[in-house]
């Protein structure tokens, strides 16, 4: 079996990209760049790649920004899963925004933070009521012998917690990337992609043209 997909030649000619269009603040770019997303109708443009690796393996999934700011970005998970276990011995990872209508890429490099107890609660507390329950009621990333098993743990989820506020798992929170790299690629004609990279060196943001 094979699938050829040689002649899938996509061309990237909507837009480019100078130093001089780019703000200083990669936050504040980000925020227009994420902005001009949402306006063009990018489905779920706070769905980001996510790569983690504790030195022996890397894995990759989505997961959603939840809101950022220049502390830097956060997301929301279960902290016994197979990316936290790897964020806490390692605590590096890579995020990626594939904006894909519009020809961008963002990417983010840099260092993890568990958000505090306080913060995690305020989000979590924000949630739908059914996803307060599915986080109590699942162990994410371990095996499941069947849906009929994570049905009925939310079933008890929602009998434990009948009354009431549902409280934050001790096992469910946020991670802070704290960037050290931005770097937005604007496609364009030739494959003579746009790409600059924001470094922050010293405190201090440089930013770098990159050859595509
Ligand atoms: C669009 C989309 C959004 C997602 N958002 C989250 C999220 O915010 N948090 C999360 O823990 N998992 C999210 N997931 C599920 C993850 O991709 C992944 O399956 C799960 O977190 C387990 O990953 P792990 O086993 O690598 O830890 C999302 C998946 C998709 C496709």
């Amino acid at each position: 079996m094979k699938l050829d997909l040689t002649h899938h030649r996509p061309e990237f000619l909507q837009a480019g990209l100078s130093r001089d269009e780019l703000d200083d603040n990669p936050f504040k770019q980000f925020k227009l760049w994420f902005e001009q997303a949402e306006q063009a109708d990018v489905i779920n443009p706070s769905a980001m790649s996510l790569a983690t690796s504790d030195g022996l393996e890397i894995s990759l999934r989505t997961v959603l920004l939840k809101y950022f700011d220049e502390k830097g970005f956060v997301f929301f998970t279960n902290y016994a899963s197979k990316k936290s276990k790897q964020m806490d011995e390692n605590p590096q990872a890579a995020l990626l925004f594939p904006w894909l209508a519009i020809e961008r890429q963002v990417k983010v490099s840099g260092r993890v933070e568990r958000v505090s107890t306080v913060e995690s609660m305020r989000y979590f507390a924000s949630r739908p009521k059914e996803s307060q329950l599915g986080a109590w009621a699942s162990h994410q990333s371990s095996i499941l012998p069947s849906r009929q098993l994570l049905l009925s743990q939310f079933e008890a989820m929602k009998a434990k917690f009948k009354q009431g506020e549902i409280p934050l798992p001790d096992f469910w929170g946020g991670y802070r990337i704290i960037p050290e790299t931005i770097e937005f690629w604007q496609g364009r004609e030739n494959r003579l992609h746009d790409r600059f990279v924001y470094q922050r060196v010293d405190g201090v943001w440089t930013i770098s043209r990159l050859a595509p």
